[in-house]
């Protein structure tokens, strides 16, 4: 049995439906993830879950997201769960107000524990920080991406199309290749 970590459920709707396709029973481990203050995503993933399994001693995963805003240097990156919590959409349209280059990214490390190691895999989506806030379903800063290749952003597609192209999706399918391997051995 695997268990993820979290307490947001859109995020494990979204990696529950990832695992749909292979057959993966996936749980909700609804405990808080003890973030680190660290410079990386993978510092952060790394460490909540090491922790998560000395607490719980089942196979875990934990993911770590961040948006990275390349006319912001990064910002809000590891920071992005605090700047969501204050400034939320509106003070990052403030912050671009004025900004042509709208480029960012979108990013996902999700690290595995078990009794034997720790794995990290990371996802990578690019996109552009819309002009307004957007409609649609309500996760973190969805509503203000627009995936490269679209006209929408994140939060006005379903989460098959989501799925299809994320920076998790991209994450986690490549963690499943590794379990796969791992369980099937
Ligand atoms: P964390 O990974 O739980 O630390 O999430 C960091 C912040 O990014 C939170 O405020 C989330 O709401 C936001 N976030 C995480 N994943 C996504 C996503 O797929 N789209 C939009 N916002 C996200």
């Amino acid at each position: 049995m695997l268990y993820l970590l979290t307490k947001n459920r859109n995020k494990y709707e979204e990696i529950a439906e990832l695992c749909k396709a292979s057959n993966l029973e996936l749980l909700m481990l609804p405990d808080d993830k003890i973030e680190l203050q660290a410079d990386t995503l993978e510092e952060v993933a790394r460490y909540a879950a090491e922790q998560a399994y000395s607490k719980h001693n089942k196979p875990v995963i934990v993911d770590d997201s961040g948006l990275f805003i390349d006319a912001l240097n990064g910002f809000p990156g590891v920071y992005t769960s605090y700047v969501k919590k204050t400034i939320d959409s509106k003070g990052i349209l403030r912050l671009m107000d004025g900004v042509s280059n709208r480029a960012a990214y979108f990013k996902t490390v999700i690290a595995y524990a078990d009794s034997d190691r720790i794995e990290l895999f990371e996802g990578i989506v690019r996109g552009m920080i819309a002009d307004s806030v957007h409609s649609g379903r309500d996760f973190g800063f969805d509503n203000i991406f627009i995936p490269e290749g679209y006209n929408k952003t994140f939060s006005e597609l379903s989460i098959e199309e989501k799925n299809s192209i994320s920076h998790r999706a991209r994450a986690f399918n490549s963690f499943l290749s590794f379990y796969k391997g791992l369980v099937y051995k």
